[in-house]
């Protein structure tokens, strides 16, 4: 398949103001068929403004585009999709109610019949190859609730892609996939690329911009930072381009003392996985990695031991005291906290100040007889914004307009204010930026430092090798091996992680 008619797009002179923010500021950005265009930039440094901008979703204050050597102003979504101009949104939205099917021919549904009725198995047909295409381990006929994170990632590229897209515009593609399925996306990128599509991708991993990317055009703090060609483009010239230094040491392995177990599973059994019996303890000082493919059963794991999700039998102990099941209040109340993979679902209050989403569950900590000190909790909100590097106009502003690796920032904060115990990290830095990564894995270290036992999901291979002290590997829903930090490689995670 080649595209009959490659897209050639050119941005200039574009600028996007927020109250108190500058999201934009005169950038400018080519990009024509059979190319991938890589994009990076720190938290906030406008990247999902400006792929908004391109899909028709945002409208700039100034600035022009040119399209097939056509000069517009502005496009609305509508006009860009007629265009084959294809946007995955950062924020996934896939309607849990649908099946994948209706999920991909959103809006383009297939009728029959003079009332217009569905007509499934005809979309089903037409949706199947798109599937393939985009290996899928799912159907066309699948509920789309029964999906994972990852499994929502390939759905929404299917919708781009059933379009005929000329453009397809990723933005974080990649951030909710584990190593085998981003390899088979970025396999499914640079074949798209060979048809004559234009990909537009954005990415904190830098390994996969190195690995896909033809040029890559560097945001800072809304401008234009530079541009790199297909010889030119190694990580650590990404990072200098991005934030403008070294970041130095990333990973700084401890010598620790690990001692008495603060967290303790003992025959925990997920819903999901019924039959499955996990055995797992987290020592006070210790960072546990915790890999596994997608669908490997880790977060449910974390949602049963933390008490979101019911547990089908066995027992969690926090300083050897049994939790009851599923009650997040009395694990809070001993120092269980447990930070969620989907954010929007369990972690923010989106129509809420950034202040006080991080300082809502410590308001107990921060009051004398039920009333709430108001200069504590404005200096805990500023002490974890500093902490962080939250980018934000001001703290009172709603957490909705956060970009989104400033949101994961702000559930962070939240549960580092509360001095936890035992911290359960799911993906913590997802769709963190290079420089804000280091700033985490040095507070994860201060903590276990201070006694605190960590329990980290983690699907970036690098990270879970950097990071952790051991790592438990998770397959069908079990621990299908420990591994300690001397053996710990990329093959000998994967080798237990496929079972
Ligand atoms: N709807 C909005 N209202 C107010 N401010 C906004 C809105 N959307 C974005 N911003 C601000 O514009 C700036 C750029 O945000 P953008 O989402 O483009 O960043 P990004 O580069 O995609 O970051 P990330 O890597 O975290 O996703 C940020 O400071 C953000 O807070
Ligand atoms: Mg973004």
């Amino acid at each position: 398949m080649t595209v009959k008619n490659p897209i050639a797009l050119t941005l200039s002179g574009v600028s996007k103001l927020y109250p108190g923010v500058v999201a934009l500021e005169d950038v400018g950005l080519s990009i024509r068929g059979g190319e991938v265009v890589g994009l990076i930039g720190e938290n906030g440094a406008g990247k999902s403004t400006l792929m908004r901008v391109l899909g028709g979703a945002t409208a700039p204050d100034r600035g022009s585009i040119e399209l097939d050597g056509e000069s517009i102003a502005a496009l609305t979504p509508a006009e860009a999709t007629a265009r084959g101009i294809a946007f995955v949104h950062q924020e996934l939205n896939t309607f849990t109610n649908l099946d994948v099917a209706a999920n991909v021919l959103l809006g383009r549904e297939i009728t029959r019949g003079p009332l217009g009725v569905l007509d499934r198995r005809a979309m089903a047909r037409a949706v199947e190859p798109i599937l393939q295409r985009v290996g899928a381990r799912f159907g066309a006929r699948d509920s789309a609730f029964e999906l994972s994170l990852a499994d929502q990632q390939l759905l929404e590229i299917a919708r781009a892609l059933s379009m005929d897209a000329r453009l397809v515009i990723l933005d974080e593609p990649t951030s909710s996939l584990t190593l085998s399925e981003t390899q088979r996306l970025l396999e499914v990128i640079a074949q798209l690329r060979d048809e004559g599509v234009a990909i537009l991708f954005v990415s904190h991993r830098l390994a996969e911009i190195e690995q896909v990317a033809d040029r890559v055009i560097v945001l800072r703090d809304g401008r234009n930072a530079g541009e790199l060609g297909r010889g030119e483009i190694e990580k650590n010239r990404m990072v200098r381009m991005m934030i403008g230094r070294d970041v130095g040491q990333f990973y700084d392995k401890r010598d620790h003392d690990a001692h008495a177990p603060v967290l303790q599973l003992r025959d925990v059994a997920t819903s999901t996985y019924p039959d499955a019996r996990v055995n797992l303890s987290v020592k006070a000082g210790e960072i546990l990695g915790l890999a596994g493919l997608v669908g490997a059963g880790r977060t449910e794991l974390a949602l049963a031991t933390f008490g979101i999700d019911a547990r089908r039998g066995g027992e969690v102990l926090v300083n050897g005291v049994p939790l009851p099941p599923r009650s997040v209040a009395q694990s809070i109340a001993m120092g269980l906290c447990l930070l969620p993979e989907n954010r929007k679902e369990h972690g923010l209050f989106l129509d809420f100040a950034v202040s006080e989403n991080v300082t809502l569950p410590s308001l107990a900590r921060l009051s004398r007889r039920g009333v709430v000190d108001r200069a504590a909790e404005r200096g805990l909100a500023e002490t974890s914004q500093q902490r962080l590097g939250i980018k934000v106009a001001s703290l009172d502003r709603a957490v909705a307009e956060l970009s989104g690796g400033n949101q994961q920032k702000v559930v962070l904060a939240k549960w580092l204010a509360m001095g936890p115990k035992v911290l359960i990290l799911d993906e913590p830095t997802r769709g963190i930026d290079v420089g804000a990564k280091a700033e985490v894995y040095r507070l994860m270290q201060d903590l276990a430092n201070a006694g605190v036992g960590i329990l980290m999901i983690s699907s970036d291979m690098e990270e879970v090798i950097g990071v952790s002290d051991r790592v438990a590997v998770m397959c069908n829903g079990a621990i299908a091996g420990i591994l300690s930090s001397r053996d710990l490689t990329e093959e000998s995670i994967l080798r237990l992680a496929v079972g």
